[in-house]
């Protein structure tokens, strides 16, 4: 039909598009939160508790409030009421940190904020908050990174609700694994690892009346607003939440931290906005990380390489509060099959700041340490990794019993090790050489969850030709901007440069936080139904408006493509271009919502759905130097149906990047003696830089999952980084001959 082949023919879905939100950005037309500012407009910052463990006894703060241009000090005994915030039903009111700033005056971890200076600039505000003199009773911080179980409950509460402790268990994998011909028994560590988006977390607090207006650095306006709401006892109609541009979040961002109600009450104490920024050295303290985690892994296969038992017994630091699971099982009951399988954890409290989502939560440690035994045990075993993990595909997911909704896991190993010439391994350590470099070659599986968060959007037709497609919620640097114009494109039929995307507004129709992968996968329903009312809306206009060629037709008999109005019977050449139908009809826009209904959490799934990829990594390495180098690294996808193969590749390679960190580079380390993070600074916290990234080949097998929506569109915000730590230390093994398994790797670990 010929109206479907044009709507192909101009549909920019599955289209190498580029940000449209990008001049915004190079041209500094895109305002961050920190970039905006108001008259009469106040700076804080906060007083960070100089103790991990004790007791706030004092506080000096008479020298610095006489300092020039500070007005106020702030501390428990004068900021004003600020409520505890409690976790709603549903997927709201999230946040990690529920002890209301300022609350009590037990210490429980360093940079703990216990006052806050506020003055007429920054500089004044910093001084003032260096001058505040804090008395304690110390005492020594447990800051140990040996990790023991603590005493916990059979079932936990978490961030996210209750969880056993015992995740997952079928057949009797203590007994298969005492009988196994072949097995291994290891454990894996993995660093308290700290989010470093260039942005900083920034507010600016304005009260209007009973109106409460944030700009907040925020990965989800909405449910921001339901935590602030709730804080300051007003009804969510009374706060509003903005979030334009994220100079990323990584996780750190999806929820409010206490830098946020504390520029709020400060706001509300003096009548002028305040602006709060966080430092740096606070990033590592007060506003999330990913928790340390020492996972054991048991495993055992029959002499010919069928896995017989599992065993992925995991423990990981918290804070003292705080109900932050990292849940290092996400993927593991599900990714190989295994007739025999125990999952379980235990938590170790500690004096730190609470832990949080970051990139790839629970999963990214989880398969670190499953894809590093899968390799260690295809090496006891002397059959290749690739062929490993074939041997021991599931057909369904053995977990629940499920079927995968789309599952191309075995492809994904075949391309990958295609492209990256893996056949030319020989699997002796050391073996390999080019150029006088010795060559380590690793590879690894990835997996990561596919779902959709609850989400509406609103969708305008205007007689400017301009369609406006706007939902509540942000684009952290991925491409939401882009995906929502594509959305929008993709149902009207005009070009890209009449969309206009608008996010980032909790006064928007409620849309998605930008985590878990899936917020392009949330809105797909949410714009396609809005799309489709406001199409609804003007053939109406086109059928009933005085002087319009199509009176006497049904909105039935007519359709939109290309951006015309046509009679279907005629096609679209015959048709009318949309904003000349309303302009004829005297009607300024035509308007519809849509909605999405949330899947994830939600129980009577009838599928198991995941995205699944792998990596195939090349290091080099310089024995006489110890110098070692990722020197190329080939990923291979399956996700879905990918909307934008341009940004899709970036946000691949940019978790590829993230993964190297992982393995090599980052890690946070605390002062036993304070408990403080010690390297709370870009020079000594150790990341990827561009000259340690090499060549990343992204390959997308891109088979549409229609359980998902209607595009079959999975998230790609983070399996990228899953597995990648796994497929490094593997190549690092088969370059040096040595074994790490405590990330990150350091050259001291490879001087044997
Ligand atoms: Mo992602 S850790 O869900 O921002």
């Amino acid at each position: 039909m010929a109206t479907t082949d044009e709507s192909l023919a101009t549909s920019p879905i599955g289209q190498d598009t580029p940000r449209v939100d990008g001049p915004r950005k190079v041209t500094g037309l895109a305002q961050y939160t920190a970039d905006f500012n108001f008259p009469g407009m106040l700076y804080a910052v906060p007083v960070e508790a100089t103790i991990a463990n004790g007791k706030l006894l004092a506080l000096d703060s008479a020298a610095a409030e006489k300092m020039a241009g500070v007005r106020a000090v702030f501390h428990r005994g004068n900021i004003g009421k600020i409520f505890r915030s409690t976790p709603a039903p549903g997927f709201d009111r999230v946040c990690e940190e529920r002890r209301p700033p300022f609350e009590d005056d037990v210490i429980r971890y360093y940079g703990q904020y216990v006052a806050l200076a506020v003055a007429d600039t920054f500089e004044a505000a910093k001084a003032a908050a260096d001058a505040v003199r804090a008395t304690y009773a110390k005492e020594k911080p447990n800051v140990e990174s040996r990790l023991e179980a603590g005493n916990d409950p059979d079932v936990v509460l978490t961030t996210y609700g209750p969880v056993p402790r015992l995740q997952s268990k079928r057949g009797d994998p203590e007994r298969a694994f005492e009988s196994a011909p072949v097995k291994l028994d290891e454990t894996y560590v993995t660093p308290a690892e700290t989010h470093n988006p260039l942005e900083l977390h920034a507010t600016v607090a304005i009260w209007d009346e009973d109106m409460l207006k944030l700009y907040d650095s925020t990965q989800g306006v909405v449910n921001a607003r339901s935590v602030l709401a709730q804080m300051f006892g007003l009804p969510k109609e009374n706060v509003r939440v903005i979030s334009k541009f994220l100079g990323s979040g990584f996780g750190g961002k999806l929820y409010p931290w206490t830098h946020v109600p504390l520029a709020v009450a400060a706001a509300r104490k003096l009548g002028k906005p305040v602006k709060l920024v966080v430092s740096r050295k606070m990033m590592f303290q007060s506003v999330g990380h990913r928790a340390h985690t020492q996972q054991r892994m048991r495993l055992g296969a029959t002499l010919d390489g069928k896995l017989t038992s599992l065993m992925h017994d995991y423990v990981y630091h918290m804070s003292m509060l705080d109900d932050y699971h990292e849940d290092c099982g996400e993927a593991t009951p599900f990714h190989y099959s295994v007739p025999n399988l125990r999952v379980s954890f235990g938590r170790a409290r500690r004096n730190i700041g609470a832990a949080a989502d970051m990139r790839g939560p629970g999963a990214v440690p989880g398969l670190y340490a499953t894809e590093s035994a899968m390799n260690e045990l295809a090496d006891r075993l002397k059959i290749d990794p690739v062929q490993f993990r074939i041997l021991n595909e599931p057909k369904l997911d053995e977990s629940n019993g499920l079927p995968f909704s789309s599952r191309h896991y075995i492809e994904c190993l075949n391309v990958g090790a295609e492209k990256f010439g893996w056949s030319k391994r020989n699997a002796t350590p050391s073996s390999m050489k080019r150029d006088g470099l010795t060559l380590g070659w690793g590879m690894a599986g990835a997996a990561w969850p596919a779902d959709r968060f609850a989400a509406e959007a609103n969708v305008q037709l205007r007689d400017d030709g301009i369609v406006r497609v706007a939902s509540a919620t942000q684009d952290i640097g991925t491409g939401t901007y882009t995906i929502l114009a594509q959305l929008a494109a993709e149902k009207t039929g005009v070009p890209l440069d009449k969309v206009q995307a608008e996010l980032g507004d909790s006064s928007l129709p409620d849309g998605p936080i930008s985590g878990g992968s899936m917020a392009t996968e949330s809105l797909i329903p949410a714009v396609f139904g809005a799309a489709n009312e406001a199409i609804a809306s003007l053939l109406i206009v086109a059928v009933t408006s005085p002087g319009s060629r199509f009176l006497g037709h049904k909105p039935d008999d007519l359709a939109l493509a290309n951006g015309r109005v046509f009679v279907k019977t005629e096609g679209p050449e015959k048709g009318v271009p949309f904003e000349d139908v309303l302009r004829r009809a005297n009607v300024r826009l035509v308007t519809g919502s849509g909605k999405g209904e949330q899947t994830f959490f939600v129980p009577g799934a009838k599928f198991s759905k995941h995205s699944f990829g792998c990596h195939f990594v090349e290091v080099t390495w310089e024995p006489e130097t110890a110098r070692l180098r990722v020197s190329r690294v080939v990923t291979v996808m399956d996700a879905g149906r990918i909307l934008n193969p341009l940004a899709g590749r970036n946000q691949i390679q940019g978790g590829v990047v993230m993964g190297i960190g992982m393995a090599l580079f980052e890690e946070t380390t605390y002062d036993p003696q304070n408990g403080a993070p010690i390297n709370s600074n870009l020079a000594d916290y150790m990341m990827t830089v561009n000259a340690d990234a090499p060549p990343i080949d992204v390959t997308f097998l891109n088979y549409p999952d229609k359980e998902i929506n209607e595009l079959g569109a999975r998230g790609i915000g983070e399996i990228g980084l899953a597995g990648v730590a796994a497929a490094i230390t593997a190549a690092v093994h088969h370059a040096t001959g040595v074994r790490v398994r405590e990330l990150p790797v350091k050259i001291e670990n490879l001087l044997v």
